[in-house]
């Protein structure tokens, strides 16, 4: 049997994690521990507790408290901690990065101090492409690049990384770390490109584009995401950095399109508005050392995923209606209700 602590587990690529592993790993139990914010919901793991009895629960508690933290650490002897709680959106990481810190950085500071202390077998840290920065029409990301974050949101996770290679290299830490590219699946809250879109163009209300349109991501489905977590978990080296991409690299405006096409939503409902601050141009994968020592690919093809995440959003109205009639609308108003056109 393996102890797993994910954490962010009601999140939106945590709560996706949960259910591949409580399905993928029928010896693995999970301890998810989510501090339930604006981005964490109940309803992302509704079911689980009596779908999967004593292999799984839920703690609410904030990884950056350290009473909690050591409180939990000691009444369960983890094997594993799979690190997905953190504010994730570069957007709000503008308005103020203070929360950003709190979590991204103390709060990884705080689990591996735990971890260190109480003999945690592994301890994974999701991170992101968005550390190495920008890149321009060409290259793509390799491992060995320097850091080079470019938003508060990705300093922070850079700052993460760092901590995470300093305990392997000072204490011996058995660590890993993952940087993955753009997601997009179910349960992906609505202030994210891809469910913005949809549920804008489902509610006929604008599709704000920040600047051209012409920045590019490299997109991944979810799904492909948590598998080569697991992998990374299972199989990864220690003390590595894995690079995880979808080859899926789209400009936003194509990504927009797309959506309206699929919904028979008009382009008419485009707006470009004043670009984010700091934009990153672009930013793609070279996943090829993860593929070489550990067999993972990304599976799911863009258009497939698209495909089934817009249905997703379509059989799903409730969950998202929830959202944006709650607090999300006063978050709305602010980054969107002033914004220039362009
Ligand atoms: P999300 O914002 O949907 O979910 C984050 C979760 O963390 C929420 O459930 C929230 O309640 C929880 N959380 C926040 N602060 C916490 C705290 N102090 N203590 C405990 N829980 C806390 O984010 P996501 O998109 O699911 O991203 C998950 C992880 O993956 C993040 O570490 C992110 O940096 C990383 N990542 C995301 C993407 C992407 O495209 N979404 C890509 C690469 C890496
Ligand atoms: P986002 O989903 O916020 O992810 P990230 O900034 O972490 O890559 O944004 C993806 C791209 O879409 C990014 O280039 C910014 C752009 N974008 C818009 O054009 N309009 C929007 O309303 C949002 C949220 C993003």
């Amino acid at each position: 049997m393996q102890r797993v602590l994910i954490t962010g587990g009601c999140g939106f690529i945590g709560s996706n994690l949960v259910r591949y592993i409580l399905r993928n790993r029928p010896d693995w139990h999970v301890v998810n521990v989510d501090l339930l914010t604006y981005a964490g919901n109940l309803e992302n793991t509704e079911g689980l507790e009596q779908a999967y009895g004593s292999r799984y629960s839920f703690a609410r508690g904030d990884i950056s408290d350290e009473r909690f933290i050591e409180e939990l650490f000691s009444r369960n002897k983890f094997d594993l901690v799979l690190n997905l709680a953190a504010e994730s959106h570069v957007d709000r990481s503008i308005e103020g990065a203070g929360v950003f810190v709190k979590t991204n950085v103390l709060g990884v500071q705080v689990l591996l101090d735990a971890a260190l202390r109480h003999g945690t077998g592994r301890f994974l840290q999701v991170s992101t492409d968005e550390v190495y920065g920008s890149l321009g029409a060409g290259g793509s990301f390799h491992e060995g690049l320097p850091l080079a974050p470019n938003s508060p949101y990705s300093a922070t996770k850079a700052a993460a990384d760092l901590l995470v290679k300093a305990y392997v290299h000072t204490h011996g830490m058995d660590a890993v770390i993952t940087r993955c590219s753009n997601n997009y699946g179910p349960y992906q809250f609505p202030e994210k490109l891809i469910p913005l879109m949809v549920v804008n163009a489902l509610n006929d209300k604008d599709l704000p584009v920040y600047g051209d349109g012409r920045n590019v991501r490299d997109w991944i489905h979810v799904e492909d995401h948590c598998r080569g977590i697991v992998v990374v978990a299972e199989r990864g080296r220690t003390g590595e950095v894995y690079n995880l991409g979808g080859d899926s690299e789209r400009e936003n405006i194509e990504i927009v399109r797309a959506i309206c096409r699929r919904l028979g939503k008009p382009e008419t409902l485009i707006r470009f508005v004043k670009d984010r601050p700091g934009h990153d141009f672009r930013y793609a994968m070279d996943h090829s050392k993860i593929s070489r020592e550990l067999g993972w690919e990304p599976e799911i093809g863009f258009e497939e995923g698209l495909d089934s995440t817009i249905a997703w959003y379509l059989e799903n109205r409730r969950w998202w209606e929830r959202i944006i009639s709650g607090d999300y609308r006063q978050y709305y108003e602010r980054m969107y209700g002033s914004r220039e056109r362009l």
